[in-house]
């Protein structure tokens, strides 16, 4: 069986390109040990959503709710960038302009060395207080347990967005332009199920090259000029291979 390659046409489309978005979900992390979302090991095959990320079941145990978030924290400062995040990181040095907007809260795009990066649904290295807004980084052990009390009267929550939730302005506002602004959009590890950041591919241009790289197919795969069928952490390198023009 023959390697799946990048197209000749994908090539010449980034080499071609003044600006490159990546949009990535959970997927791009797998390489790196950390658990999708809806995938057969996936965190909610095994966990309630509503109990554990939504304000409401904040409310109703957030001893329960933090405990899995610094037990997801611990895990993801355990892992390390894989090829697919460094991949893109190194892209941004062979292209004019690139951005990387991401629903993943791990963290790993901006250790792998990407600079523009919106995260879509927060961060797992903040958390803030849910009355007066007060941001605080995650202590490296994880947000203690008995200082979820805030002065203020509020609560100390995680710096993730909830079920429910609005996404932080900036960073969306932020990925609309890139999006809007995109020569080639690669959506790279996300099921395209979760609103609004399944919808931002919309905001493309027309002459915008969009590409899935993602093993399985999701309902926007045939809406795409191509999809390659393969982790990210083997086609995202392939790809820088033969933008460079070395040997993958
Ligand atoms: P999902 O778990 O929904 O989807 C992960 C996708 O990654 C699937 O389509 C897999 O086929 C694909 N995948 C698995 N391994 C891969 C690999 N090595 N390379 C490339 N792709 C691979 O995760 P997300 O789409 O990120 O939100 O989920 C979106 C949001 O739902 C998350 O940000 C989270 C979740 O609930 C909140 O918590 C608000």
């Amino acid at each position: 069986m023959t390697e799946l390659q990048p197209s000749s046409e994908l090539v010449r489309r980034l080499r071609g390109a003044s600006h490159v978005v990546a949009l990535t979900g959970s997927g791009i992390s797998a390489e790196s040990g950390i658990p999708t979302f809806r995938g057969v090991t996936g965190y909610w095959r095994r966990h309630h959503v509503e109990e554990l990320a939504s304000p409401e079941g904040f409310t109703r145990d957030p001893h329960l709710v933090w405990t899995w978030y610094n037990e997801r924290w611990q895990a993801c400062r355990a892992a390390q960038p894989n090829a697919g995040h460094f991949a893109l990181a190194e892209l941004e040095q062979r292209v004019p302009s690139m951005t990387v907007v991401t629903q993943n809260v791990d963290g790993l795009h901006v250790r792998a060395g990407s600079h523009t990066v919106f995260e879509l649904h927060g961060a797992l290295r903040e958390a803030y207080c849910d009355r007066c807004g007060e941001r605080a980084a995650m202590p490296d052990e994880g947000w203690p347990l008995d200082a979820i009390d805030h002065a203020c009267g509020g609560r100390m929550r995680p710096g993730v967005v909830w079920f429910g939730e609005a996404l932080p302005m900036q960073a969306w506002a932020g990925a609309e332009a890139a999006v809007a602004a995109a020569d080639v959009l690669l959506i790279v590890g996300t099921s395209a199920v979760v609103y609004p950041a399944a919808g931002l591919w919309r905001a493309a241009p027309p002459s915008c090259f969009c590409v899935e790289i993602n093993p399985e197919p999701t309902p926007i795969s045939d809406r795409l000029n191509e999809c390659y069928a393969a982790p990210a952490g083997i086609m995202l390198p392939r790809m820088l291979a033969a933008l460079v023009g070395a040997t993958p």
